[in-house]
């Protein structure tokens, strides 16, 4: 896969695009080693304790395959033409969170694989507002699509719900997933839990009377159980 994507829209340098909005035309490109700095600043702005220095690391780490880039790690930065330095970073990896479940370890290994998270989202302030965002996290679900991953998940803060729905996640307090071990809670938060299909065999239901939406179809046979039909 190459490792910088063009967008098509924007599509109008310097112009306004579709919406009326002043826009760059923006590339996608592969973490590199000279933007590492920039990176971590970027991310920063998504996280008020900062990025812990486990991130640092994996920036040393050869990619353990696709979608990956570095180590279990996805990192991919936004550039325009007018900016050295980038202007949007995204951090994705896996959930290690099958692996805090009492389930058999192959099966949080075979959960682990369809799941992707997103850590860190964050454009430069100055570079808000022109689809930097969006561009960067269709991306990362483009790349964990066609490498197998089958929903994609993340956690923001309240005020981003509209902004994520528009993409097409479901944000809630907590969200639940139907897996051969039974219905378990996705890893809590003080923020929200989005979660996104990225597969059609894969849905979100609400369930009346349950206490969150209802992730089904991760693996083989993991429909609604009798009493949420
Ligand atoms: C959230 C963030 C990544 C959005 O980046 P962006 O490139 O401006 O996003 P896009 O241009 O693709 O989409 C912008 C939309 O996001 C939503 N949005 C962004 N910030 C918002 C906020 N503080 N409150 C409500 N909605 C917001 C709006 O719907 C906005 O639409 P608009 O431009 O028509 O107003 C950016 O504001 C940022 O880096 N914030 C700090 C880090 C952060 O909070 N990251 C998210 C962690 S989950």
């Amino acid at each position: 896969m190459s490792s910088t994507r063009h967008q098509p829209a924007p599509t109008h340098p310097d112009g306004p695009g579709p919406s009326g909005r002043h826009v760059d035309t923006v590339s996608i490109t592969q973490l590199q080693p000279a933007d590492h700095a920039a990176f971590l600043a970027l991310l920063d702005l998504a996280d008020e304790e900062g990025v812990p220095e486990e991130v640092e690391d994996l920036l040393t780490l050869p990619p353990l395959g696709q979608p990956f880039t570095h180590g279990p790690a996805l990192c991919l930065t936004a550039h325009t033409p007018r900016t050295a330095s980038p202007v949007g970073a995204v951090f994705a990896t896996l959930s290690d969170w099958a692996f805090q479940q009492p389930m058999n370890p192959i099966l949080a290994y075979l959960i682990t694989t369809t799941i992707l998270y997103t850590n860190a989202l964050a454009v430069a302030p100055d570079h808000r507002h022109k689809g930097i965002a969006r561009t960067l996290l269709t991306e990362v679900e483009t790349r964990a699509r066609d490498t197998g991953y089958r929903l994609a998940t993340l956690h923001h803060a309240p005020e981003l719900t509209d902004f994520y729905a528009s993409l097409g996640y479901t944000s809630a307090r907590q969200v639940l997933a139907v897996f051969p071990s039974g219905v378990r809670a996705m890893p809590p938060s003080s923020y929200l839990t989005a979660v996104k299909p990225l597969d059609p065999d894969v849905r979100v239901h609400t369930v009346p009377g349950a206490p969150a939406p209802v992730v089904t179809g991760l693996l083989p046979d993991c429909d609604l159980p009798a009493h949420m039909s």
